[in-house]
C-alpha cells in the first residue's frame, strides 16, 4: 500500500494507492448483481446529491463475504485508523474509549452521471476508493474538493478548490465536512465509499 500525504490548504488529506484486484472485482461483480436483481437505487431519492448514477441502497459492510472481511482488515482499518490518528493527535484524553465505525456503499457513474455539492453531515471522514475508471475526457469525473475556510484563500496560497482525477486502486481520505462534488462524467467509473464515525466504547 502507497501512501502520499498532502495538505489540502491546512487541512490534512491524504492519497493511497492499493492493489487489491480481487476485491475490486468482487464489488463490481456485486454492483452487476443488485443491479440485475433490480435493487433498488438510492440515487433517485430526491435528496440524494448522486444524480444519473446507480448506488444500490445497501452498506455494504453488512455482507458476509470473505472479500469483504479482507476489505474492512486489509483497508479500512489501516487507512481509517491513521486519519483518525492524524486527526485527535493528542487532543482527546478518552480515545482509547472511543472506537470507529464505517459504512460503505458504491457509486456506478455512467456518462453524465455527477455528484452535486455536499458534505457528510454525520460522519468525521469520508474515503472514496477508485475500483474502476475508463479513460475520462479531460475534467470529467473528478472528484473536487472545496476550501471551507474562505479567510484562508488570501494571495490565493489556498486556492478555493482543489481538482482530483482519481485513477484505479487511488483511495482519497478527507473530513467528512468539507464540501465536495464530483463533475459529470464521460465514461463509466466505480467508486467505493466509506464513512466513518468514532463511538463511546460500551463493555
Ligand atoms: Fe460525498
Amino acid at each position: 500500500m502507497k501512501l502520499e500525504k498532502e495538505i489540502l490548504w491546512p487541512i490534512d488529506f491524504r492519497k493511497y494507492s492499493v492493489d487489491f484486484l480481487d476485491e475490486s472485482q468482487y464489488l463490481i461483480n456485486l454492483l452487476v448483481e443488485l443491479k440485475d436483481s433490480g435493487w433498488y437505487n438510492s440515487a433517485e431519492k430526491n435528496f440524494n446529491t448522486t444524480v444519473k448514477g446507480y448506488q444500490p441502497d445497501i452498506d455494504i459492510l453488512k455482507i458476509d463475504h470473505p472479500c469483504i472481511n479482507s476489505i474492512k482488515e486489509k483497508i479500512i482499518a489501516p487507512i481509517s485508523q491513521e486519519f483518525w490518528q492524524s486527526l485527535i493527535k493528542d487532543k482527546f484524553e478518552t480515545k482509547e474509549d472511543l472506537e470507529l465505525v464505517h459504512k460503505a456503499w458504491l457509486v456506478e457513474y455512467s456518462p453524465g452521471a455527477y455528484q452535486n455539492l455536499h458534505v457528510h453531515k454525520t460522519s468525521l471522514f469520508t474515503a472514496v476508493w477508485t475500483i474502476y475508471r475508463e479513460e475520462q475526457e479531460k475534467g470529467a469525473g473528478q472528484l473536487h474538493l472545496h476550501n471551507p475556510i474562505i479567510e484562508s484563500w488570501t494571495l490565493g496560497f489556498y486556492q478555493e478548490t482543489k481538482k482530483i482525477d482519481s485513477m484505479e486502486g487511488d483511495i482519497l481520505i478527507f473530513p467528512a465536512w468539507i464540501p465536495h462534488n464530483v463533475t459529470p462524467c464521460s465514461a463509466k467509473r466505480i467508486v467505493f465509499v466509506w464513512d466513518t464515525i468514532a463511538v463511546p466504547k460500551y463493555a
